[in-house]
């Protein structure tokens, strides 16, 4: 065992992202590996967070501060974070605790609290702090088992996650299809339709709908075309067919959920209006400028480009019930900070709380 008397502070910045080939139901609970395929967009740092940690064995237990407040982990496969810890200390040799310091750059109260940045950025920052060597690839894989979609967030730009056959879950992980160079142009536009946090987690969510949805199994025959198209849209920057793939593959998502038993409502009535408005811009337009896709949530990410992107935003925002809009470009993966935006107090390993 290696033993880590005051290690070193390490601190880093990742983002969330978007899927537009969503993951819904795992073929695995425990190491999280999905019935499908999945592709997201890396989002900017307008949606990031930024994370310290420190191993020492001075500390006597691992503490976590995500936005101000402290969260208990748990060295369980349901504690996200603590599953995370538990493979990077595994790999290292280590039983050290930790301190973790973690902040969003976006307002906890905006609905738009996502696992996936916290997940990616902790298992990037954590994986420094113990002087770790391991690439995208490996990070990808400990951040899937702690959040399924965190895993996408290890890389910039198109990502897909590759469901893999293997049991053990060694090829399942991301892979970068396109830089964030690729396709400039694509912004997401996000608007807010219900500030609360999520009502249903997705965790509990997908297993219902394996479990009950006979629609699921419709799904499974056809995601992997839809992924295919979107591949291919994102590879020749084909706007229709990414459009319409990525609002049908939202639509099919929470068709399947409200066939799941008891349903699962995660769109409102907003999120409809959202709906109808993008279409009606598409049918004046006479061609797709902007799609809508939403996660388990009632928020809509707006998918568009730079040249629509103020007037999309700007229709959004005149929606009876938006309470805002957020532009969000497309995204590099994970990066570390200087030790000037450190959370952690060096002189005595406290943290430096934000909120
Ligand atoms: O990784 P989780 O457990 O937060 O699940 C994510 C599920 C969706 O956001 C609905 C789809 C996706 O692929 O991100």
């Amino acid at each position: 065992m290696i033993k880590m008397e005051k290690g070193k502070i390490s601190t880093a910045m990742g983002s969330s992202n978007i899927a537009l080939g969503k993951y819904w139901g795992k073929r695995d609970d425990k190491l999280i590996l999905p019935m499908n395929s999945s592709i997201s967009l890396t989002l900017g740092e307008e949606l990031s967070t930024r994370t310290s940690v420190v191993f020492s064995d001075d500390f006597k237990e691992d503490s976590v501060y995500i936005n101000g407040e402290r969260e208990v982990v748990a060295d369980s496969s349901k504690d996200e974070s603590g599953t995370v810890l538990r493979l990077l200390r595994a790999a290292a040799e280590t039983t050290s605790k930790c301190l973790v310091v973690s902040e969003n750059s976006f307002p906890t109260a905006s609905g738009l609290a996502s696992s996936a940045s916290g997940i990616a950025t902790l298992t990037y920052a954590a994986s420094h702090a113990l002087g770790l060597d391991l690439d995208a690839t490996e990070l990808s894989k400990i951040a899937r088992q702690g959040s399924g979609s965190a895993c996408r967030s290890l890389f910039g730009g198109a990502v897909k996650w590759n469901a893999g056959t293997m049991p053990d879950g060694s090829d399942s992980y991301a892979v970068q299809l396109f830089d964030q160079n690729h396709w400039p142009e694509l912004t997401d536009i996000i608007a807010i339709t219900d500030a609360r946090r999520k009502r249903f987690p997705s965790r509990a969510g997908m297993k219902q709908t394996i479990q009950t949805s006979v629609l699921y199994k419709a799904r499974m025959a056809y995601v992997n075309d839809a992924l295919t198209a979107i591949e291919t849209a994102l590879k020749d920057r084909d706007f229709e067919t990414l459009a319409e793939r990525t609002m049908r593959e939202s639509n099919d998502l929470h068709a399947v959920a409200m066939d799941t038993w008891p349903p699962l409502f995660y769109l409102n009535d907003i999120s409809k209006a959202i709906i109808y408005r993008i279409h009606e811009l598409n049918d004046s337009a006479g061609k797709f400028i902007a799609a809508y896709t939403f996660d388990a949530g009632a928020n809509a990410h707006v998918i568009t480009t730079a040249q629509n992107a103020d007037s999309v935003k700007a229709e959004l925002s005149k929606l009876d019930g938006v309470v805002s809009t957020m532009r969000v470009g497309i995204g590099a993966g994970p990066r570390m900070l200087g030790d000037s935006d450190s959370l952690i107090n060096a002189n005595d390993l406290s943290p430096i709380l934000k909120h």
